[in-house]
């Protein structure tokens, strides 16, 4: 009998935490913060960091958007983020915007969303409610469509679960459901040109409890690849105002982009990995082209440093 998906996304998360607990665990909160890429964090020495290092800290890295880019944002707060990347822009007609809470729910938590949305909104921008990340390919109007670039902005359940394992089991369900079903939405590469396929951008603070999520391995289980990890850097997002899931808290929330630039973000991007991106290319003429092995050639740099999950 075939298994439902979700029977198949359980059993997958169990054989992941498993292995996950057999690993040593991360030392302490914070340990990871510098920014980087991935590439180059093996052997890194946790006390001084050697001139290379150096180097790599003032890096300057690509925006990773663009405007042609057909964009999907999930789990948007107030949609400041949305309205962030059009103002830059000064077009959001290739973006669709989505919140998990309905409509009301959203300008209740969030006051600013209104105008943040109607912004969006102004420069093109679809805006949607209600949207389940883990269920994208429900929804009608994502059907059938394919997006550049699905982004996860600090994704979080925010049951204000206490226990800590089942805190993180809730989070890691929550990003292999998104994973499983964001990439089914995923554009693919083009025959002859390695530099298309869309990509998964989801952000995460550093350090503790995040760093146990296992966010490189839970996409490799649902057939990703890592491309990069870059900072999450604020200045590429001059309207983003960070919200938590339960809403604006005045006092509490008002430093929350202060609180998270503490917690060095960054931006974990995927891509389809090669064989999830042949299956869907058969019959075509470019499975094991040369554009496909170059491909494959670009998910290696990045793979061969996972097995340091202690990075992320
Ligand atoms: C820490 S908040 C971040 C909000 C926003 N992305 C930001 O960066 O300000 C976590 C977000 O994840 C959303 N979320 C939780 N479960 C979700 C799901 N199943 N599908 C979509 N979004 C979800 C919450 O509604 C909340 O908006």
């Amino acid at each position: 009998m075939v298994k439902p998906k979700k029977a198949k996304l359980r059993d997958k998360l169990k054989s992941f935490i498993t292995k996950q607990s057999k690993r040593p665990k991360t030392a302490t909160a914070g340990q990871s913060g510098h920014a980087s890429t991935s590439r180059g964090s093996k052997g890194a020495s946790p006390q001084a960091p050697n001139q290379q290092q150096k180097k790599k800290q003032v890096h300057r890295f690509d925006f990773p958007y663009s405007a042609t880019n057909r964009i999907l944002l999930v789990g948007e707060g107030n949609f400041s983020f949305a309205h962030s990347l059009a103002a830059t822009f000064k077009d959001a007609s290739n973006m669709i915007a989505t919140a998990y809470d309905t409509e009301s729910v959203v300008y209740q938590k969030y006051p600013d969303a209104r105008h943040h949305i109607n912004e969006f909104r102004k420069l093109g921008g679809q805006a949607m409610f209600d949207v389940d990340a883990t269920k994208l390919e429900k929804r009608r109007l994502l059907k059938g469509k394919q997006f550049d670039r699905i982004v996860f902005n600090f994704p979080h359940v925010g049951l204000g679960i206490k226990d800590r394992d089942r805190n993180i089991h809730s989070n890691q369900e929550l990003l292999l459901g998104f994973f499983s079903s964001a990439s089914g939405l995923l554009s693919p590469v083009s025959p002859g040109d390695k530099t298309t396929g869309g990509e998964i951008h989801v952000s995460l603070k550093s350090g503790l409890p995040y760093d146990d999520w296992g966010i490189r391995g839970l996409a490799r289980k649902a057939g990703l690849v890592g491309k990069a990890t870059v900072p999450f850097d604020l200045e590429w997002f001059p309207l983003y105002q960070h919200r938590r899931t339960l809403g604006f808290k005045t006092g509490l929330s008002v430093g929350e982009n202060q609180e998270i630039a503490e917690k060095h973000p960054k931006i974990y991007m995927f891509l389809r990995s090669p064989s999830a991106e042949q299956s869907l290319q058969v019959g075509n003429e470019t499975r094991g082209s040369s554009s496909t092995k170059k491909r494959n050639k670009r998910y290696r740099d990045e793979e061969d440093s996972e097995s340091d999950e202690s990075e992320c």
